[in-house]
């Protein structure tokens, strides 16, 4: 029973990470258009692009139901690129998109050995773990789906 939980848990998590993107709109009825503001969808497949929102301070755009989430709890639906395939700071690896990543080796460039996390997690360039399940303040996350 309980094992069937947590797969429909897993599943469910699985669903709201394929959401996540910019400029979608997801099952919370709002689309990011980066990592801190949205438009509405108002029930339409595509964003109503005449009001813009930005979250309050600390918070950032995401598929939970409150729009506005924590950043140390949830990564960002949508957000900067930046980091994606960055070596730095360790050169151990980089991430590649949400999910996947590519060892550098100490080289400055990833290499194609690459490898995806399992479902429910992220990859953080910030950890160690490489895939992890919650970001933190420090997380480095390549917004890639
Ligand atoms: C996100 O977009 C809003 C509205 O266009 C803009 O005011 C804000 O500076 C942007 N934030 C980032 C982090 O790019
Ligand atoms: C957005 O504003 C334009 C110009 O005012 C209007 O024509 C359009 O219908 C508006 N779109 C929505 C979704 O309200
Ligand atoms: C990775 O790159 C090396 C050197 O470019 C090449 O020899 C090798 O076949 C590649 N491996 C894969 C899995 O693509
Ligand atoms: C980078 O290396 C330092 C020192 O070994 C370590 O404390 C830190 O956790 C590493 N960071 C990553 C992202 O691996």
């Amino acid at each position: 029973m309980y094992k069937l939980l947590g797969l429909v848990i897993l599943v469910s998590v699985s669903i709201a990470w394929i959401q996540a993107d910019c400029d979608v709109c997801q099952s919370n009825g709002a689309a990011c258009i980066n990592q801190t503001a949205y438009h509405l969808c108002f029930g339409a497949e595509t964003p109503d692009v005449n009001q813009t929102f930005v979250c309050t301070d600390g918070l950032v755009c995401t598929d939970q139901p409150v729009i506005c989430f924590q950043r140390s709890e949830t990564p960002a639906s949508c957000g900067d690129t930046d980091s994606c395939g960055m070596c730095a700071p360790n050169y151990t690896f980089a991430c590649t998109s949400r999910s996947t990543f590519a060892f550098c080796f100490g080289a400055l460039t990833p290499t194609n050995v690459t490898g995806s996390c399992p479902d429910g997690y992220f990859c953080d360039a910030s950890t160690q773990e490489i895939c992890v399940t919650k970001a933190t303040d420090d997380s480095i996350i390549c917004h890639l789906n």
